[in-house]
């Protein structure tokens, strides 16, 4: 029996509050609606969901470095991952995705450079695989079939021509 690898998708500080923050901005949809979004995805790619949220800092970095050996073993494709307002300063967290070397799509539900200016910088975007900005709660969707994609073009290069069918 072959074990689905599996794909984190985690979220930062606030966004336990999704559907009744801001909803003008962030919209009405709660994070356990786009939990259930994401299973739906994840299924349909034969990829076992891991759903995070913590409004800690040092939490949100543990579950990074876990998905590094996770990813370095085969048996995660990556992270799906939206760092609220720690996107635009934190450097521990932009640390601790450069160590553990796992791929991360940055994701942000609202357009942030339509926003106020302190959110136009991320220092998460250098060390991001891809990012996905300003397409509401779509956006996760849109992040796990991409990560999908790149990993399946990976391991389509890495295997010897004539392998894959
Ligand atoms: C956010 C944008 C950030 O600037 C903000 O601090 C958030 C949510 C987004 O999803 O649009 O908490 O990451």
């Amino acid at each position: 029996m072959s074990i689905k690898p599996s794909i984190t998708v985690m979220n930062g500080p606030n966004l336990n509050l999704l559907g009744t923050r801001k909803p003008e901005v962030y919209g009405h949809t709660t994070l356990s609606d786009v939990q259930d979004l994401v299973r739906a995805d994840a299924e349909k790619l034969g990829l076992e969901l891991r759903f995070l949220q913590s409004n800690h800092e040092g939490q949100l970095i543990d579950w990074i470095h876990e998905t590094g050996p996770a990813f370095k073993a085969g048996e995660s494709i990556g992270m799906v991952y939206n760092p609220g307002a720690h996107t635009h300063y934190s450097y521990a967290i932009r640390d601790a995705i450069e160590a553990a070397q796992v791929p991360v799509i940055e994701l942000h539900i609202s357009n942030v450079h339509a926003r106020e200016e302190f959110r136009h910088h991320s220092v998460v975007s250098p060390v991001a695989r891809g990012i996905i900005v300003g397409f509401g709660i779509v956006g996760y969707s849109l992040a796990v079939r991409g990560l999908y994609e790149l990993h399946e073009a990976e391991v389509s290069k890495n295997l010897k021509p004539g392998v894959r069918t």
